[in-house]
C-alpha cells in the first residue's frame, strides 16, 4: 500500500523521520505492507541548506498546497510551537488528513478541540512521540494497560533535566555549571526555560495522566516546580541517606482523588528509577493487575523520535477508522474528580539555625504542633555560629510542613529555610 505523506518541517527530528523511511523502507514494506511516499514538506525559507538526502523539488512554504491537496493522506508535524501549528493541523484534521505530531505543548493544551476536529474530518491524531521520544508509553497505555486500574506513575520524562541533575550529583557542581555543559552537548536548549522550570515535563505529563487515569487532566492542574533552586550540597548530603535527586512527574489516583505534579524529589537509591541516567526517560507505572512495570529509553534526538513518528504513521495509514481517546476529553474535567493539592510525602528540610541551646526543642516543637514526626535530625558542624541542621520526615501533608516552616521563621526560632525536597518512594 503506498500512502502519500507530507512533513510539516525540517528540523533535525523531521530529517531523522525522512532517512529512517529511506533506511528502513524494505522492512516497513515487508512486515506492514507500507510504503510511504513523502511528496511535500513544508518548510519556512526555501533557501535554507539542507542535507543533501532532502530533494528540494518537494519542499514548499505554502501551507495550502498541502491543506488542499487530493492526494495527501497523512501529515507529520515536527514544526513545535502553537502558532501556527494549530491551526494548520486543525484544518488537515477536519479535511480528512490524519496526523502525526510530536508537538507535546500543543497536544496537551489544545487536545479536546484537536480530536473534535479529527473527529469531524474522520481523520486520526497520533501523538507516541509527544512523551518519552522513543520510548512506547502511549501506545502501552491505550492498548496493552486498558484492563488495569492506574494507581500510581511516576516518570522521569525530561531528559535535559535528568543530564543536569546526573552531572551535580557526580561532579558535585552547581546548576549553572551543569547547565553549560548541557549547552555545549547540544542537550538543553539556548533558552533552557521550558525543561528546567518543568514545563516540558507538566505537558507530557498531562498527556500521559489522562491516558493512566481516563479522565482528561488538564496542564493547569498540575503543580510545577523545576530544578533552578537546587544545590550541590543538598545532593551530596541526600547521598548521605541514600538518596537520590530527580525531577520527578508524579500522578496518582484512589477512587476520584487525583494528585499530578512535578518537582524534584529525593528518591531511594534502590528505587528503579534512581539508576535513570543522563538524558535517559523511564515512566514507572503501577497497575492493579500488571503490578510494577518500567519502561526506559531515550526521550528525545533524531532516531529514537523517528521510531515512534514512524510507528504511528504505519498504524495510521493501516486504520480505516480511526480511534479517538474514550475518556471525555474536554477542557473542564469531570466535577466528580477532585485534585488534591495538600499531598502526603516525607520531606528533606534543610535549616539554618544558630548553634545554641535550646533552638533544636523550639523546631522540634513547631514541627510536633504541626502534627509532623520526624525521622532523622543531622547537624552539620561548619566551624561558626550559624549551622545547618537536616531533618527527614516521616510521611506529612504539604500543607502542614509549609505551616510549620513559616511559623519557624515568623518565630524567629530558625535563620532560614535552606532547602525544602520531597522524598518520593
Ligand atoms: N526537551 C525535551 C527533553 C525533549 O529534554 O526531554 C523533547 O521533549
Amino acid at each position: 500500500m503506498k500512502v502519500n505523506v507530507a512533513m510539516l518541517g525540517m528540523g533535525n527530528v523531521a530529517t531523522g523521520v525522512y532517512k529512517t523511511i529511506l533506511q528502513n523502507k524494505d522492512i516497513i514494506l515487508h512486515r506492514d505492507n507500507v510504503e510511504f511516499n513523502i511528496v511535500k514538506i513544508l518548510v519556512k525559507s526555501l533557501d535554507k541548506e539542507r542535507d543533501p538526502a532532502i530533494p528540494s523539488e518537494i519542499l514548499t512554504d505554502d501551507i495550502n498546497e498541502i491543506i488542499n491537496s487530493d492526494s495527501i493522506y497523512l501529515v507529520v508535524e515536527l514544526m513545535g510551537n502553537i502558532n501556527p501549528t494549530l491551526e494548520y493541523v486543525s484544518a488537515l484534521l477536519e479535511k480528512g488528513i490524519s496526523v502525526v505530531s510530536a508537538n507535546k505543548d500543543m497536544i496537551s493544551q489544545h487536545w479536546p478541540h484537536l480530536e473534535a476536529c479529527a473527529k469531524e474530518g474522520g481523520s486520526g491524531l497520533y501523538y507516541e512521540a509527544s512523551v518519552g521520544g522513543g520510548i512506547p508509553i502511549i501506545k502501552t497505555f491505550l492498548d496493552s494497560l486498558q484492563s488495569n486500574k492506574i494507581k500510581k506513575l511516576c516518570a522521569i520524562i525530561n531528559g535535559t533535566t535528568n543530564y543536569i541533575l546526573t552531572k551535580m550529583t557526580d561532579d558535585a557542581v552547581p546548576f549553572e555549571t551543569a547547565l553549560n555543559v548541557a549547552q555545549e552537548k547540544g542537550l538543553a536548549e539556548p533558552d533552557p526555560t521550558s525543561d528546567v522550570e518543568g514545563y516540558d515535563a507538566k505537558y507530557k505529563l498531562s498527556i500521559l495522566a489522562s491516558l493512566a487515569f481516563h479522565s482528561k487532566i488538564p496542564v493547569s492542574k498540575i503543580y510545577c516546580e523545576g530544578i533552578t533552586g537546587i544545590l550541590p550540597q543538598d545532593i551530596q548530603y541526600g547521598k548521605n541517606f541514600g538518596y537520590i535527586i530527580k525531577l520527578l512527574a508524579i500522578g496518582k489516583r484512589e477512587g476520584n482523588d487525583i494528585e499530578v505534579r512535578v518537582h524534584p524529589a529525593f528518591i531511594p537509591e534502590r528505587h528503579p528509577l534512581a539508576s535513570v541516567r543522563d538524558a535517559y526517560n523511564a515512566i514507572f507505572i503501577e497497575g492493579d493487575a500488571v503490578g510494577q512495570l518500567m519502561l526506559y529509553g531515550q526521550g528525545a534526538g533524531a532516531s529514537p523520535t523517528a521510531s515512534a513518528i514512524i510507528s504511528d504513521m504505519i498504524v495510521a495509514s493501516q486504520t480505516a477508522i480511526h480511534k479517538y481517546t474514550t475518556f471525555e476529553n474536554v477542557d473542564v474535567p469531570s466535577s466528580q474528580i477532585t485534585f488534591i493539592d495538600n499531598w502526603t510525602c516525607e520531606f528533606y528540610i534543610r535549616l539554618i539555625v544558630t548553634d545554641e541551646p535550646g533552638v533544636l526543642s523550639k523546631v522540634a516543637a513547631i514541627f510536633a504542633k504541626h502534627s509532623i514526626s520526624l525521622e532523622s535530625v543531622v547537624q552539620k558542624s561548619i566551624g561558626h555560629s550559624e549551622v545547618p541542621i537536616i531533618f527527614i520526615t516521616h510521611r506529612a501533608k504539604e500543607k502542614d510542613v509549609k505551616n510549620a516552616l513559616s511559623e519557624m521563621k515568623a518565630s524567629g526560632a530558625i535563620i532560614d529555610i535552606a532547602s525544602l525536597i520531597r522524598v518520593e518512594r
